[in-house]
């Protein structure tokens, strides 16, 4: 069985139910790219690829089936119980289970292991990709008008990017947030 295909199927069918809280948006526009970002800098930093791609596809299940508030406590608990089913050994799933549970906030000191790190990366530089997402949430969820969504969005990524743990993170999406420097920040009249 190729567990990481299952846990693919398994987060896309999530994504695909009525019920889900953000609709079938956030598996094309944040994880498809967060996947392959994820599966890049753990290559690049020698990290465990199967931990951390399986990371990537869970991390937001709680957000997904329950909404955004404590995410990655109940991410982390669905995400058990999945891998469990599947019959994944216990002490991988532990591994996951700790990428899915630090995966939020700014609190670099809190992650200890390089697919933690990895994790919190490729969720930040998929929003490099997805800039009418945040846009969404700034209008739709938050319910911002322009001059408060741009000014959101700018120091959103600008927050995003300098807590990248890695270079190699960085190096990745440089372009971007040069691009987004220049979009984002008023010119004089
Ligand atoms: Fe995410």
């Amino acid at each position: 069985m190729d567990i990481i295909n299952e846990v693919k199927i398994f987060v896309e069918a999530e994504c695909k139910k009525p019920s889900s809280k953000y609709g079938y948006e956030p598996f094309p526009f944040h994880l498809v790219p967060m996947v392959n970002y994820a599966k890049t800098l753990a290559r690049e930093l020698k990290a465990d690829e199967e931990i951390v791609v399986l990371a990537a596809w869970l991390h937001d299940i709680g957000s997904i089936i329950h909404g955004r508030d404590n995410h990655h406590v109940t991410g982390a608990t669905i995400a058990g119980e999945k891998l469990k089913k599947l019959g994944y050994p216990n002490e991988k799933i532990e591994q996951v289970k700790k990428c899915i549970l630090n995966h939020r906030g700014s609190g670099k000191s809190k992650r200890n292991t390089i697919e933690e790190q990895i994790i919190a990366d490729a969720d930040t530089l998929s929003n490099f990709d997805n800039i009418p997402g945040i846009f969404k949430a700034a209008f739709i969820y938050e319910n911002k008008d322009q001059g408060q969504a741009k000014d959101a969005v700018r120091e959103k990524l600008e927050r995003k990017w300098q807590g990248l743990h890695f270079e190699s993170s960085k190096k990745l999406i440089k372009e971007r947030y040069k691009a987004v420097q220049l979009l984002f920040n008023n010119h004089q009249a």
